[in-house]
């Protein structure tokens, strides 16, 4: 639905206004190549840009940049990261969430590695059959690495297409307009840069709130600045409101200072990384038995977490047991084994919680 009284944008000549626009003022980003180089005729390596665009979903930039440096340290080609242990990719990605990323970063690697020598296919179809690869993956990595005409559209593009066109129907009924917007942009000529100026337009000038409008190089055409609805662009339908689930984490510390920690079934949430023992969580009071059979206590604090459908809230249980202790289920990991930086967010404030109780107990 666009605004009647706005005025039609005039398309020639966009593509060309923003790539200007980036070549000027492009984010300087450890996977990109920068513009100058890239008008030389300059690639970015594919690895690069599948890894970037894979943690960069749901994620900002801040949070991937020091993900990125480790894993590309840890595992510099596509070939070495499919040579990895599971155990440690997970360690590698605990805190950046959607740990299905993860599995399926793996599983990619494997396949590129099996069945296309170690060389990322380079069309959009082609790059859709590899495991984790969505419609924004494959044509993200088509356009950007690649150099091929694709349309990339993210949560920056939305709002961007959303605003220069003042189309007020709401997100997510809109995608497919807003997709169809940014598609009637998207030049021939550099459609890689293109891609990356619409997302940096997005995240430093079109932001969602507060839009400098005044430096932006689309403010001429922009219809929702003609309009001044900006700032109330793009609609989102009211979200339902995500129920409470309740749990308990039990953490147990040997007097050798081992941790008991469970890796959890690889699939479903929180799939494959290691956790506390403390059985499923649920809407109705918690009722996960201990593992082991120990002085258990209760900590006065506990955790709070949100994820996409819920808010949980964890109960955190702990207790100090003897050096020969056997668990009834998971593993003892040895100060040696255990990072705390290896756990998944949840879990890594639960033993940011209890630390300091559990140290009193060693003293
Ligand atoms: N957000 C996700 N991918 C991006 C990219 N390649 N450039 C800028 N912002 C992004």
């Amino acid at each position: 639905m666009r605004d009647a009284s706005a005025s039609a944008v005039p398309s020639a000549d966009l593509p060309a206004a923003l790539l200007e626009w980036y070549d000027r003022h492009a984010r300087v980003l450890p996977w990109r190549v920068a513009p100058e180089a890239s008008r030389a005729g300059a690639r970015p390596d594919p690895y690069r840009i599948w890894l970037s665009e894979v943690m960069l979903q749901q994620t900002t930039v801040a949070a991937v940049t020091a993900y990125f440096h480790r894993f590309t340290t840890r595992w510099p080609t596509v070939r070495a990261l499919a040579k990895a242990e599971d155990a440690d990719v997970m360690g590698e990605w605990a805190g950046l969430g959607y740990y299905a990323r993860a599995r399926n970063l793996l599983k990619c690697a494997r396949a590129v590695v099996a069945d296309h020598g170690g060389v990322f296919p380079e069309t959009r179809a082609a790059l859709l059959t590899l495991p984790g690869i969505g419609p924004y993956t494959a044509s993200a990595i088509a356009a950007i690495a690649f150099g091929r005409p694709e349309t990339v559209v993210d949560g920056n593009v939305e709002r961007v297409m959303a605003r220069l066109h003042d189309i007020h129907t709401p997100l997510p009924a809109a995608k497919p307009e807003l997709t169809e917007a940014a598609a009637a942009l998207t030049p021939q000529a550099r459609p890689g840069d293109y891609a990356q100026a619409v997302m940096d337009l997005g995240a430093t000038i079109c932001t969602p709130r507060n839009p400098a409008c005044g430096i932006c190089p689309w403010r001429t055409p922009c219809a929702a600045r003609a309009n001044g609805t900006a700032a109330n662009l793009p609609r989102k339908s009211p979200k339902k409101a995500q129920p409470v689930r309740l749990g308990i984490a039990y953490v147990v510390r040997r007097k050798d200072g081992a941790y008991l920690l469970e890796r959890r079934p690889a699939r479903g949430l929180l799939g494959g990384m290691l956790g506390w023992p403390g059985g499923a969580w649920s809407e109705s009071a918690p009722e996960a038995a201990p593992p082991l059979e120990a002085d258990w206590r209760l900590l006065d604090a506990e955790v709070r977490h949100t994820f996409t459908h819920f808010h949980l809230q964890l109960q955190i249980r702990y207790a100090t047991v003897p050096e020969d202790t056997r668990p009834g289920t998971g593993e003892f990991l040895d100060p040696a084994a255990f990072r705390p930086s290896d756990l998944p967010t949840v879990m890594r404030k639960a033993f940011d919680l209890v630390a300091p109780a559990l140290d009193s107990d060693m003293i």
